[in-house]
């Protein structure tokens, strides 16, 4: 699949842009330095707090933010369990869910949930972490996927 190429310039804050790349989408997403600041806080709880798995982690991605600029994330929007798209929850702590899970996205398929960097909780059916795909910044606000 070709490359695609995304503005950014009008990313508001916890907005979430979606593009599709090779026939999944692709979300790209500007985080608050709050929900940046909270990431640390979960990682007792995560299966890879780490992001140790090479295939959802590029190395360019293998740091706390799972991304190259720490408020724009880009993740592919696929559950790694079944591959159903997970819901985002930018900052809300929904009804009747662990208390320290802190938002992000929750897959209603069967109930997984991950954390503002993609990363999942433990106990959960999904094996790994959301996988960040190759992209890197042409300008500072143009962003090629792929
Ligand atoms: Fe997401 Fe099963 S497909 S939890």
């Amino acid at each position: 699949g070709a490359p695609v190429l995304t503005d950014i310039s009008k990313l508001e804050m916890n907005a979430r842009k979606i593009e599709m790349w090779r026939g999944k989408p692709v979300w790209i997403i500007r985080r608050s330095q709050e929900v940046l600041d909270a990431l640390p806080s979960l990682d007792s709880r995560l299966r890879d707090p780490d992001s140790t798995n090479e295939e959802q982690t590029p190395e360019f991605a293998k740091n706390a933010y799972r991304s190259i600029r720490p408020e724009i994330l880009v993740l592919e929007g696929v559950c790694t369990h079944l591959g159903c798209s997970p819901l985002y929850y930018p900052e809300m702590i929904p009804q009747g869910f662990d208390t320290e899970w802190k938002g992000g996205f929750y897959c209603p398929c069967h109930q997984s949930r991950f954390d503002s960097a993609g990363r999942v909780f433990q106990g959960v059916p999904a094996p790994s972490n959301l996988r960040v795909p190759p992209y890197h910044f042409v300008t500072d606000t143009l962003i090629e996927i792929g």
